[in-house]
């Protein structure tokens, strides 16, 4: 189950990239997580920083400005693509990577980043996916460096359209008149992700999310912030 998970996301997504999907700004909770928590309560230097599954590269981009210097890989070559052209400077540190290759991660020295973050991706993985890969990407954290990322929460919409079970995924059928889509999503409550996220000590567990439309719902996920302890 957790391959097919893979496959159909990577295509999906590649499908969505060359129909013009992807952010042209940084989200607001990615910059408030580094203007509250980053720089504000742990007083970061901007050093090397990794964005997994970094789509487009709009989040990069923001952490580059700030001087940090960027790194990601992204499934969809097209997302890939665009993140070089918007950093151009950093183009060699972005790469495609195939689904579920944990070798991507030989390729850094142990203690290179002092930001590790993934947003919005993490639920297209498997719980034993999700963990081995946390194992590795410990050693490649610095110490008292930061580990962001979020997941789908159950108070978003998307759980209205689970129609089965099938191991961590639930699939999601959604027909409205805006959103026709079948996916596979890998829910998770809030007691859940520390222990998910384990060794990184949980600082902060937030959610974010917008309710514009009352016929769809909430766009709630979890906003995971932990730390690698010095
Ligand atoms: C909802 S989008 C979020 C993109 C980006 N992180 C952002 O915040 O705009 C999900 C992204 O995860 C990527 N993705 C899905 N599965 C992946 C995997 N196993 N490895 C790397 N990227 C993956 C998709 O190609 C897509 O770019």
């Amino acid at each position: 189950m957790s391959n097919e998970v893979l496959t159909t996301t990577t295509k999906d997504y590649e499908a969505r990239y060359q129909n013009g999907y992807g952010l042209i700004y940084p989200e607001s909770h990615i910059i408030r997580v580094h203007r509250h928590i980053l720089q504000w309560e742990l007083k970061q230097e901007p050093d090397a920083m990794f964005d997994f599954g970094c789509g487009s590269g709009q989040h990069a981009w923001y952490f580059a400005q700030q001087g940090y210097t960027p790194h990601g890989c992204d499934v969809s070559e097209t997302a890939i693509q665009q993140a070089k052209s918007i950093l151009p400077n950093h183009a060699d540190n972005f790469f495609v990577n195939q689904a579920g290759d944990l070798s991507i991660w030989d390729r850094y020295e142990p203690n290179t980043f002092n930001l590790w973050m993934s947003n919005q991706v993490l639920y297209y993985l498997s719980d034993a996916d999700i963990r081995a890969m946390v194992e590795r990407v410990y050693s490649k954290v610095k110490p008292g460096g930061a580990f962001v990322v979020s997941m789908k929460s159950y108070h978003s919409w998307y759980a209205q359209y689970i129609t089965a079970s099938e191991g961590d995924f639930k699939k999601i059928e959604i027909k409205t008149a805006r959103v026709q889509s079948t996916s596979y999503i890998n829910f998770k409550r809030k007691d859940e992700l520390a222990p998910l996220f384990a060794p990184f000590k949980p600082l902060h567990i937030g959610q974010y999310g917008e309710h514009i439309r009352e016929d769809e719902g909430a766009t709630t996920h979890w906003l995971f912030v932990g730390i690698k302890e010095a």
